[in-house]
């Protein structure tokens, strides 16, 4: 291998960045040329290439988003189009690709390696930590600060004003950040993909609160739960108890930006070196993760099909905490 590619792709984390610049000093480091591809898929489809030197990446470290830029390539799930990225990648002389993004890139990523023998390696980065192999996704514990910042401030006017918040994050089908950051803020309640939401329940719970002096509250609501989003659950609160003061707060696409955390920025950094050593060491066809602090390499299939899930035993410990 003398030159590698990297491109990022899929919805943004903070620390993408770190990871582009570890990948890139990393392969330096080791004689590679590197050559940074342009909105994800796309760019590989759309000759969008750049070469990257030390310097391409300075003082990006801190910075949210990717330089790189980013996009869902629908044109990268049909085999045309993976063939013209392979031939484009054969024509700019790119030996490896190092894809960083979620479930859906890896997909991406599989295929071209599956298909056409180039050697591939992934980097787990997604807020919402939901691929195996790795105890956290990059981007993960930045989102989940934002929203415990985010939910601290809403506490003080729910408190003010005795009012019932239900607030939304994001999390697609898990809720990693949902659970997290609820724990985190002290959260009266949590609702979540993985549990079976009950409306009467909830109410229940909310009027043992009451009776306990609490005249307000907040519930996170993951987005992917099955009852609806939080305007959804709080028009059916609403519906029974209809004496409360509530409010919905969407927390949207805050929790994507900002700088990334210390935590982000070492991990994303360790995985992108990780990536480049795998690489020359003929690592293919997996994600770089870290289990356990060790550096692990797992298929990239399993990574996006066996999807990391969220420990039950929390949710029953929040629920004591939080009472
Ligand atoms: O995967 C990251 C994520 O932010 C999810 O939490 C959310 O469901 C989705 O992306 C939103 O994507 P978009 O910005 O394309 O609407």
């Amino acid at each position: 291998i003398k030159k590698i590619a990297l491109l990022t792709s899929g919805g943004d984390a903070p620390g993408m960045n770190a990871a582009i610049r570890a990948i890139v000093r990393s392969a330096i480091y080791y004689n590679l040329k590197v050559v940074g591809v342009k909105n994800g898929f796309s760019g590989l489809i759309n000759n969008d290439f750049i070469e990257m030197k030390s310097h391409s990446v300075s003082k990006i470290i801190s910075r949210g988003g990717t330089i790189l830029k980013s996009s869902r390539c629908p044109e990268f799930k049909m085999q045309q189009g993976r063939e013209r990225a392979f031939n484009n990648m054969k024509a700019a002389g790119i030996d490896a690709l190092i894809v960083n993004g979620g479930d859906g890139s890896f997909r991406g990523a599989d295929l071209l390696y599956k298909e056409f023998g180039i050697p591939v390696i992934g980097i787990p980065c997604t807020i919402d930590n939901d691929i195996y192999g790795t105890d956290f996704t990059i981007g993960f514990d930045s989102a989940i600060n934002t929203v415990i910042r985010a939910v601290d401030n809403i506490r003080d006017t729910a408190e003010s004003h005795n009012i019932l918040f239900f607030v939304e994050v994001m999390g697609r089908h898990s809720g990693f950040i949902a659970l997290n950051s609820s724990i985190a803020s002290g959260a009266e309640a949590t609702l979540l993909p993985e549990i079976q939401t009950d409306i009467d329940q909830l109410c229940h719970f909310m009027e043992m609160e009451r009776r306990k002096n609490k005249t307000s509250g907040i519930v996170i609501v993951a987005e992917g739960d099955e009852e609806g989003g939080a305007a959804e659950i709080a028009q059916k609160v609403k519906q029974r108890l209809p004496n409360y003061e509530t409010r919905v707060t969407t927390l949207g696409h805050i929790q994507r930006g900002g700088s990334p955390s210390c935590n982000d920025r070492v991990l994303a950094s360790l995985l992108g070196h990780a990536a480049v050593k795998g690489l020359l060491e003929g690592k293919t066809g997996l994600m770089a993760g870290q289990v356990n602090r060790e550096i692990v390499f797992t298929p990239l299939e399993e990574a996006y099909t066996k999807r990391d899930k969220i420990d039950k035993n929390w949710i029953e410990i929040s629920k004591i905490i939080s009472m």
